[in-house]
């Protein structure tokens, strides 16, 4: 059994319904999972939801609904989402499930039994809307707390306490010996930064039954939950547990039953998060694994923060884009292709309807779909659809693009390689118009040279459906069906140019992006 490349997605809070930041943050690791498999790697993604804590609690209040009730009912809007953004993931965790909380309560009792959590009672400040614990540091210069804590209350309670002061140096030691461990580099920075200028406070990893019960009890105290991080971060290795990994279940016991056949998969390959939730996976996950003796993570890819035209997305003014009425009125594949071909993983981004728009004519409709459409109707018109004698002209720029965008795959870096792969489709569309075949046509002496350049038009187009497919699934299987090509077009190594056979008849030209007046 040889380790797979295991990704995973943050695990997303079901207190509402999903936005263009949760599904900007799914289609990444689906294009990332999609082009590696393309690739002939083994993938395993993970993607899920964190159903515990005071935020569901509340929300299920507000519903009059239990909140297991409520979680369950979410839960299936949640998956229907995954499915509607064609996602790949090979499972599905939910922080209820039984299989997490078992590996939870199991990662507890061995910390606690090893000696890194203690009791002790607290004072201090308490936002009940970000559920933490606030220190004098937090405070602005002018006293008060940040707004976005909500009410900011004292509070005095007796809880359990994970131990953080002394792992900060090896922390520091590790992040800076292992460059690629959090990327893009100036998040890796600004984790340096903070771990160099502060000192870690001990985590308060527990909260009192008393005031929140929706949680998964501490194995050595039914008197208290699990706090919402410890609880959330550990699904990332309950999937592997629950899968018979021996590195995970080695440490936290093998589940009553492997789920399908034993999985290597720990330690991950690679954690897509947010920029917001960089502290909980590059500061507390490390430490937590290294006090539970299991080995880090290989990778924290951090993207930004959308925002829809220039001001914060929130439900409460209303300022949100809702993914589903986009890919009802657009297409899925016009969905993905914006987010990615909009925003590079790491800064921020802005969302308008005007860009969505422009870019779905000129790069999809007016790129790709013209040219598609140009290319195999005018082999169907002038060649009854079959494929002439191979020719080279193409090659080379469909060669570099190919080899382009597989380095870009290998590395992450998808708008780079949509950028590239765009590259091909203006150069095709540039031939088409400099070549002219509707004239070559016309001229009984230039048939070989219209044969000549239908080839490379068509092969062209072929080598673009591979290409394409980890970002638009849908219009790939499109086009190669167009093409008369059996399956999907999901093998990277099918990108060599000179694939198309002459004598081979391709299937029925039809738009791949409706063009959308007004
Ligand atoms: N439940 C925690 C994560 C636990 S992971 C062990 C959480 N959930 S969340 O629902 O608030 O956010 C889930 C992911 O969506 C995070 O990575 C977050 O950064 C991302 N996004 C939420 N809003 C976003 C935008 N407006 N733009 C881009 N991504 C955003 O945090």
């Amino acid at each position: 059994m040889s380790k797979r490349f295991y990704i995973t997605t943050a695990i997303d809070y079901v207190n509402g319904q999903p936005h263009l930041g949760h599904a900007y943050e799914k289609v990444i690791a689906d294009v990332i999972s999609r082009g590696r498999r393309s690739l002939g790697q083994d993938v395993f993604f993970l993607t899920g939801l964190d159903e515990h804590g005071q935020k569901v609690q509340q929300a299920a209040q507000a519903e009059g609904k239990d909140p297991q009730s409520y979680c369950d009912k979410l839960a299936a809007d949640w998956k229907a989402f995954a499915a509607r953004l064609s996602l790949t993931n090979d499972d599905f965790i939910r922080t209820t499930d039984a299989r997490h909380k078992r590996v939870v309560q199991a990662c507890l009792a061995k910390v606690n039994a090893d000696g890194h959590v203690y009791k002790k009672t607290y004072e201090g400040f308490y936002s009940a809307k970000e559920e933490t614990f606030l220190t004098e540091k937090d405070r602005l210069p002018d006293g008060t707390f940040d707004p976005s804590y909500g009410e900011v209350a004292v509070l005095k309670e007796e809880n359990y306490f994970f131990k953080l002061t002394e792992q900060q140096q090896w922390l520091i030691d590790y992040i800076e010996a292992n460059p690629t461990f959090i990327q893009p580099d100036y998040r890796r920075n600004e984790v340096l930064g903070f771990l160099k200028n502060n000192t870690l406070e001990d985590l308060c990893i527990s909260r009192p039954v008393a005031r929140l019960n929706w949680g998964i009890p501490l194995p050595f105290d039914p008197g208290y939950v699990t706090y919402v991080w410890f609880d959330a971060l550990v699904n990332y290795i309950t999937v592997p547990a629950a899968h018979g990994d021996s590195v995970v279940t080695a440490i936290v016991g093998a589940p009553p039953s492997v789920e399908g056949t034993p999985e290597s998969l720990w330690p991950a390959d690679l954690h897509v998060i947010g920029k917001d939730i960089v502290k909980f996976h590059a500061v507390y996950w490390p430490i937590m694994l290294k006090a539970l003796g299991l080995p880090l993570p290989k990778q924290l890819l951090v993207h930004g923060w959308w925002q829809k035209d220039g001001a914060k997305i929130s439900k409460s003014t209303g300022n949100i884009i809702d993914p589903i009425a986009v890919i009802n009125e657009w297409g899925l594949d016009a969905f993905r292709f914006y987010v990615l071909r909009e925003l590079d993983i790491g800064p921020d981004g802005n969302w308008t309807d005007a860009g969505f728009k422009s870019r779905y004519a000129s790069e999809l409709a007016n790129g790709l779909g013209n040219l598609v459409n140009r290319s195999l109707s005018m082999l169907k018109r002038y060649r009854n659809g079959v494929v002439p004698v191979r020719s080279d002209e193409l090659s080379a720029d469909a060669e570099k693009v190919i080899a382009e965008t597989k380095s870009f795959l290998e590395q992450n870096e998808l708008q780079k390689a949509l950028q590239s792969i765009w590259s091909l489709v203006t150069r095709a569309n540039q031939y088409v118009d400099r070549t002219a075949p509707f004239k070559l046509a016309k001229d009984p002496a230039q048939a070989q040279r219209l044969d000549e350049v239908l080839y490379n038009l068509t092969e062209t187009c072929r080598i673009l459906a591979v290409l394409i497919w980890p970002y638009l699934p849908e219009t790939a299987a499109k086009l190669n069906a167009q093409l008369g090509l059996p399956g999907e077009p999901n093998k990277f190594s099918a990108a060599v140019w000179g694939g198309l056979i002459a004598g081979h008849t391709i299937g029925e030209p039809a738009a791949l992006f409706p063009r959308k007046d007004g």
